[in-house]
């Protein structure tokens, strides 16, 4: 199978790349300011929403997994157009290029489309309320996606996170903005003292599960329509926190529990975003890991590249 990765040189992109790669895979993937890291990848400089249009006919792949939607979701509060412009009708336009080869597409959404405080975990079914600029258009895309094209896939995930400290440094048109746990270990390690709410819950999860999950969804043609994939275990922000620490052997000591208010934020958090997995387990037949199955993978990578 020939896999286009759009946003290749993010978290979940090279996560994948890298799984697909290891097998021999042939992988394409975009990036928008630096190449990614994996061996043997095509990579393509491209723009999502942006004027040039990828060759299709040339690239032919047979499924696209976009992970390429702007998801700094305090940017896009403050950027609505920006996040329109990308998130909406890049992925729209993206879409209808890939079908044109007769590639299948799949989308990486969020579980900020719940925003409302209904019960968690949020099924499949559950109708969305999107309430910050981000979700609404990443709902928008997924909607769009969905009526135009019965063989997509919207894959919803949530809080994803890896080792990655590359992503603490700054380049030109990139600002530094890592995955919450790199971060937590970028502020003590610069000695400050993390601020970290208690009253958001979620299901964090580990970015090579999330790659595991994607392709087990994009090798079955059955699979169409909105599925979930988060790790298994749902908590705080703050409870997260404290385990990633004490997984890397790490003082709690330092971070500071708070309340959303208290940041000041541009977007509104759900309070509870935590999605139902029923569907996913259901399809492919496995289970997402559980946290302290992660943390013990995350650790040894932040071991290995300390
Ligand atoms: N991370 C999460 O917690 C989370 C949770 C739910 C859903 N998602 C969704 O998953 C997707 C990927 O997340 P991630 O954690 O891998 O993000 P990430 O690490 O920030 O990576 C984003 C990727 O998209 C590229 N990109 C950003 N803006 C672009 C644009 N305008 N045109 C083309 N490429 C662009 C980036 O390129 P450069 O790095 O080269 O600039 C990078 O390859 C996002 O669409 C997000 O909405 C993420």
């Amino acid at each position: 199978m020939r896999w286009l990765i759009l946003g290749g040189s993010g978290q979940i992109g090279e996560a994948l790349a890298a799984r697909l790669r290891a097998r021999g895979e042939p992988v394409a993937a975009t990036y928008r300011t630096r190449p990614p890291q994996v061996p043997g990848v095509e990579s393509l400089p491209w723009v999502k929403g942006g004027p040039t249009e990828l060759p299709w006919e040339r690239l032919r792949p047979d499924v696209v997994i976009d992970a390429a939607s702007l998801r700094w979701v305090d940017y896009c509060e403050t950027h609505p157009e920006e996040a329109e412009r990308v998130n909406r009708a890049g992925t729209l336009r993206a879409a209808r290029g890939a079908r044109t080869v007769g590639a299948r597409y799949l989308l990486i959404s969020t579980d900020y489309v719940f925003g409302a405080p209904t019960p968690a975990p949020h099924p499949e079914s559950e109708r969305p309320e999107p309430r910050c600029v981000y979700a609404r258009t990443l709902r928008a895309a997924e909607t769009d996606l969905l009526a135009e094209d019965d063989r997509a896939v919207v894959l919803r995930t949530s809080t994803v996170y890896s080792w990655r400290p590359q992503d603490l440094l700054e380049a030109p048109g990139r600002p530094a903005r890592p995955n919450f746990a790199t971060w937590l270990v970028g502020e003590l390690n610069a000695g400050r003292s993390p601020r970290v709410v208690v009253d958001q819950v979620s299901a964090p999860t580990y970015a090579p599960d999330l790659a595991e999950a994607i392709e087990a969804l994009a090798a079955r043609p059955s699979a169409v329509g909105i599925f979930h994939a988060t790790g298994a275990t749902a908590l705080s922000r703050y409870d997260w926190a404290v385990r990633l620490l004490e997984s890397i052997g790490a003082p709690t000591a330092p971070v500071v529990p708070v309340l959303t208010p208290s940041l000041g934020q541009a977007a509104p958090r759900p309070s509870n975003s935590t999605l139902g997995l029923a569907r996913l387990t259901r399809e492919t037949g496995r289970s997402m890991p559980d946290l302290t199955d992660q943390l013990r993978r995350w650790a040894s990578a932040v071991g290995a590249r300390a």
